[in-house]
């Protein structure tokens, strides 16, 4: 349809019609083009009302939405088509490693590989729009979401969130190719949470943020803002309030900064139930309220709250909203609808053929095995990796993940969960004889997952298990202890305070450890975790995060050397819960503490030091990597010109490996205090042994600017040191002054 027709169809739709494009619904709530019994009941929506929606939620399968779709449109008095929206963060049936294990790939190309996969994978199973990529800049890994972000740096996270755009959508707004929506394999994205979610106070999900305007801005909308420059069609509204508003009804955030400045044009849909939510935040009276706030503040659509569906109409025949509102919301939504083909084509992909091709095919497969072996983060090895697959090295792999397939990631739902690979299986295909023992519980007795479970044993149960793992482990020449959290215990919902690695496997770890020191800890998790015992007690030690489909395959590559481990760390790792928030790109302040572990009024703790256990940027490698120290082509910088900043690196080790760059900048001085290093480039780069290349970055002035103190997006000339090095610790650099 042309832009014409649209607007004629517009103009012929009622009032109730066009309500019902802005509402979203779960798809049980619509059976055969009807009501079923349940949610539907409990939320008062007449059937009259749900033949008329826009779009539903939380349903996938070729066979069941073409059917749905197909009946919908029948009923519909203009024909208008469903849009299906579903999470689709990391992968869909082939699940890949969480979010924030892909940004330990510091790859983009490989994110946006990822999301091409389950753009076709999703699109196959009769979805439009997924709700990623997630933006939400984190710095404490007490928020069970932080497994959703690519970690505690925006520049990284604007690097992957506008790859994952370009992934799911096909099309890059900022290479001028904008994305064909209609085109197979091609998804809908929507950027979220907008805006802040990710700082929740103390790490609580859904709890208030409270950060300045100029930390906001700068750090927390700068992912967001790429992801919509990249040309992602939707963005999501946040649960939280921020200056003490909430999100969903922030009309200065929605309007002004969100379609203003940053010139978003598509859909703006609200969180879960976020509309009816602004009267538990206590700023509507009531829902008839909140969906005047929500509409006013320009929400586009209301996933599953009953604001919109039972008020809107009355609304705006009490004048209490004006209609054009109503017909530039419906418009946006329209336009989307129309921009996927849907009005030519309202299954677009939607196939169980394709289904059947697409889902877990081996190309994907094979894909999420080298994201998930490329996303690990080696932190410590002495010399106890890799494995041999010599019969004479005895290995024992043991613990609660040594053979579990819950080793995905908690917004991923495959239907195949027995296509996941597990350690065992992945190992092996490599190596045959070696022991598996379970060791303890994933859960300990002291947790709770986001479901209300909790680990159920009895003390001689567990105890058995013990003995079991420790008979193993003195058999063995060396103990894989694979540990971590539960699946369950991170994502939405999933805030912890106490982030240790349960202590039931704690114990297992501390018993093998009397035994036999050789022990490779391998850790799954959502989110950092303290590691600071673990890290002492083990020889080597591997985070591998939620690895997804492909887990233990990709295990097993680096476990045995086919893969040398090249992650790196996207959120600082702390030595205790107490210290965070914690992440690199911190302020100077007035009393600085270098060392961190000064004590007599200096910025830190008496009882802790102020540095993290391993910092963001950080990660081993089989080989080791040297750094000449940094040259720049120039000394001086005009704004219009270009330093290009060079450095050799070198593989100095024995394995051919990849090694992640990174360029870090300082600004010394500022009309505000300015963070002490701040990502502005990295490079993967691989090397042969003993061969060195030269790895050069370019510095452009944009990425100088900051808010100033008259909150102006500028640079300001003075002096900047040059950091590139293998993680944010580095010290080697140069420096250059930016002139007027
Ligand atoms: C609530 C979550 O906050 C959001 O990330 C998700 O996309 C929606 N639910 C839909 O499932």
């Amino acid at each position: 349809m042309d832009e014409k027709d649209l607007k004629k169809l517009l103009s012929e739709m009622s009032l109730e019609e066009k309500v019902g494009q802005m509402v979203q619904i779960p798809a049980g709530m619509l059976t055969n083009g009807g009501i079923i019994t349940g949610p539907a009941d409990s939320v008062e929506i007449t059937e009259e009302m749900a033949s008329l929606v826009g779009s539903v939620l939380n349903k996938t399968g070729a066979k069941d939405l073409h059917k749905l779709q197909k009946e919908f449109i029948e009923k519909h008095p203009h024909h208008i088509p469903l849009l299906f929206m579903y999470d689709v963060i990391n992968g869909m049936e082939t699940v890949f490693p969480i979010p924030l294990a892909q940004g330990c790939t510091f790859s983009p190309e490989m994110a946006e590989e990822a999301a091409k996969a389950a753009a076709k994978e999703a699109t196959a199973s009769g979805l439009h729009v997924t709700f990623s990529p997630m933006l939400d800049l984190v710095r404490d890994a007490r928020w069970g979401r932080v497994m959703e972000s690519f970690g505690e740096d925006q520049w990284l996270n604007a690097e992957m969130g506008k790859a994952m755009v370009r992934g799911y959508q096909g099309g890059s707004k900022t290479a001028g190719e904008s994305p064909d929506l209609s085109k197979e394999g091609n998804i809908a994205g929507c950027v979220k949470h907008f805006a802040g979610y990710g700082a929740p106070e103390g790490g609580r999900d859904y709890d208030n943020v409270e950060i300045s305007e100029r930390t906001f801005r700068e750090d927390y909308l700068f992912a967001y803002r790429a992801a919509i420059e990249e040309g992602c069609a939707m963005v999501m509204t946040s649960f939280n309030t921020w200056n003490r508003i909430p999100s969903t009804g922030n009309e200065w955030l929605m309007r002004k900064i969100l379609r203003e400045e940053m010139g978003f044009e598509g859909v703006l849909i609200s969180d879960y139930a976020a509309i009816d939510e602004m009267v538990n935040h206590g700023i509507a009276e009531d829902s008839r309220e909140a969906a005047k706030l929500a509409v006013m503040a320009g929400v586009d659509i209301d996933m599953v709250s009953n604001a919109y569906i039972k008020y809107l109409a009355e609304l705006v025949r009490c004048n209490e909203v004006d209609e054009k509102l109503i017909d530039e919301a419906v418009m946006r939504i329209l336009k989307l609808k129309n921009e996927l083909g849907l009005f030519e084509n309202p299954y677009k992909d939607c196939s169980e053929e394709k289904e059947a091709m697409l889902l877990l095919c081996d190309e994907h497969r094979k894909l999420a095995r080298k994201i998930a072996a490329e996303s690990f983060v080696l932190l410590k090895n002495d010399q106890i990796l890799p494995l041999s697959r010599d019969a004479h090295e005895k290995l024992a792999f043991i613990g609660p993940f040594a053979d579990n397939t819950e080793i995905y990631g908690s917004w991923s739902f495959p239907k195949m969960t027995d296509r996941i690979v597990t350690i065992r299986q992945g190992v092996e295909q490599k190596k045959q004889g070696n022991a598996y023992v379970q060791g303890c519980f994933a859960l300990g007795k002291e947790q709770v997952t986001r479901f209300g479970e909790k680990g159920k044993y009895t003390a001689e149960e567990l105890a058995a298990k013990y003995e079991e793992a420790i008979d193993a482990a003195k058999r063995a020449d060396k103990v894989i202890l694979c540990l971590g959290e539960h699946r369950n215990q991170s994502g939405e919902g999933g805030s912890r305070v106490d982030i240790h690695i349960p202590e039931n496997q704690v114990e297992l770890l501390r018993r093998i450890h009397e035994v036999n020191e050789n022990i490779v800890t391998v850790v799954f998790s959502g989110r950092p975790l303290v590691l600071t015992e673990i890290v002492e007690m083990s020889r080597a030690v591997l985070m591998v995060w939620m690895p997804g489909t492909e887990g233990g395959n990709a295990i097993a590559d680096v476990l045995f050397g086919d893969i040398v481990p090249s992650g790196k760390l996207t959120m600082s790792l702390p030595r205790n819960v107490g210290q965070l928030p914690i992440y690199y790109n911190k302020f100077s302040t007035g009393r600085p503490n270098e060392t961190g572990t000064k004590v007599g009024f200096v910025n830190g703790y008496l009882d802790e030091s102020t540095k993290p256990l391993f910092p963001f940027g950080y990660g081993l490698s089989y080989t080791s990597f040297s750094y000449s120290p940094v040259t720049l082509s120039q000394e001086k910088m005009k704004r219009d010109e270009v330093i290009k900043a060079t450095v050799t690196v070198t593989n100095t080790g024995v394995y051919t490996g990849t090694e992640i760059v990174q360029l870090y900048l300082r600004d010394l001085k500022g009309s505000v205090v300015r963070p002490l290093k701040m990502l502005r480039g990295f490079k993967r780069v691989t090397l042969r042994p003993q061969e060195s290349c030269e790895v050069a970055f370019e510095i452009t002035e944009d990425m100088l600017r900051f808010y100033d103190i008259n909150m102006n997006y500028v640079s300001e000339p003075g002096v900047f040191h040059v950091f590139i090095g293998g993680n944010s610790d580095t010290g080697n650099k140069a420096e250059f002054r930016l002139v007027e």
